[in-house]
């Protein structure tokens, strides 16, 4: 077992313009503080990448601080205990940590969750399924959307953590899940995972294609996209119809705003008319849940009746290009870095 008290760690080098790019980061080595009480020394095993990282890459205000210059590109791992100065850990441990781009690192043990290592779980799972994203689904479809029998529910990045999990719950709940997702593989994915409809956002003849599969109109849309999905989808929805705004990743790279026509003015008319409810909700709103989410979906998840996929990368060196990419598409399922066995 690694005794490291240096990590290797990938820091922001600049703030990007538009899409990230290799020099916007820098790998490099740096010595680790020596643990104090109430400490752990942590190895990395797994760092999940996820779409809210290029927002802390970005000084723009926001709900959370950017990451400043030089320092480690921030996420959520899962790690192996190396070193204890806490009674209640000891080296072999795996826990939930937020320790960020880097393979070692010095954490207050206060701020980490033991995980299950019994269980046949992949570890892997604590980062997706059952863990942020996962939550984040679960969250925003039992407190926002409220899915009922015979509803109709659309999501799109249908294939990833978030989109995956509200397909299956809106089905749990009796409704119709609509999945949308970029490219034939990804769509013939969501057929296979047993989304009732699926489609593909690039296709040339989106809208009629949408229109053609929520023939009774649209009840919840989880937005995780906006720009044209959002387009296509507002026209469909119903009265009463609840939109939980969970992620806008279409926009994320954009430098300025789309060209006009200004359409705020039909959105809101479309919000009044329809008795529309849009409610943006970051998921930490609902930690208090967490145990709830785990309690009911850890089962679902272990017997299979609730799927996942994951996009594993090897090596902390590849998760950058693997970044760059979950930004357009380029991952198939929840992107997690292998960064140590
Ligand atoms: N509010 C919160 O607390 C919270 C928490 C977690 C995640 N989120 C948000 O939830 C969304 C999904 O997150 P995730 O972790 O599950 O990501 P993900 O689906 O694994 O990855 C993002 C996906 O977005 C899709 N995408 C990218 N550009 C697009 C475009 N122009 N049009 C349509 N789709 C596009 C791509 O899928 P395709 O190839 O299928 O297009 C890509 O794979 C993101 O917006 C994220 O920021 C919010």
């Amino acid at each position: 077992m690694s005794t490291s008290t240096t990590t290797t760690r990938i820091v922001l080098a600049s703030r990007p313009h538009g899409a990230p790019t290799q020099e916007n980061f820098r790998t490099e080595t740096a010595d680790l503080p020596e643990l104090a009480d109430g400490q752990l020394l942590l190895q990395t095993l797994y760092l999940s990448l996820d779409p809210y990282m290029r927002g802390r890459m970005s000084d723009a205000e926001s709900y959370a601080d950017p990451i400043g210059i030089g320092e480690t590109m921030v996420g959520a791992t899962v790690a192996r205990v190396v070193d204890s100065r806490d009674e209640r850990f000891t080296a072999g441990d795996v826990v939930l940590s937020y320790s960020g781009w880097q393979s070692h690192s010095v954490v207050q043990a206060d701020h980490v969750r033991r995980l299950d290592t019994s269980t046949p779980l992949p570890l892997s799972t604590a980062l997706g399924v059952l863990g942020m994203p996962g939550f984040t689904a679960w969250a925003g479809m039992n407190n926002i959307g409220h899915p009922k029998q015979g509803e109709t529910v659309v999501v799109a990045a249908a294939t990833g953590p978030v989109g995956s999990m509200v397909g299956q719950i809106a089905q749990l709940h009796g409704a119709r899940a609509v999945g949308i997702a970029g490219g034939p593989e990804k769509v013939a994915y969501l057929k296979e995972l047993g989304f009732d409809a699926a489609i593909d956002h690039r296709a040339d003849d989106f809208a009629e294609q949408l229109a053609a599969a929520t023939p009774d109109g649209i009840d919840v849309y989880f937005e995780n996209v906006g720009g044209k999905v959002w387009d296509a989808v507002l026209p469909r929805l119903n009265t009463y119809a609840r939109v939980p705004v969970c992620g806008l990743v279409s926009g994320y790279n954009a430098t300025e705003l789309p060209a006009g026509p200004d359409r705020s003015g039909q959105l809101m008319g479309t919000v009044l008319k329809k008795s529309l409810t849009l409610r943006g909700f970051i998921q930490a709103e609902y930690a208090d849940q967490m145990g709830d989410f785990l309690a009911e979906m850890t089962p679902r998840v272990a017997d299979g009746s609730i799927s996942y996929r994951e996009d594993v990368v090897e090596g902390l060196d590849n998760a950058v290009e693997a970044f760059i990419g979950l930004l357009t598409g380029g991952n198939f399922g929840k992107l997690v870095v292998k960064v140590a066995d």
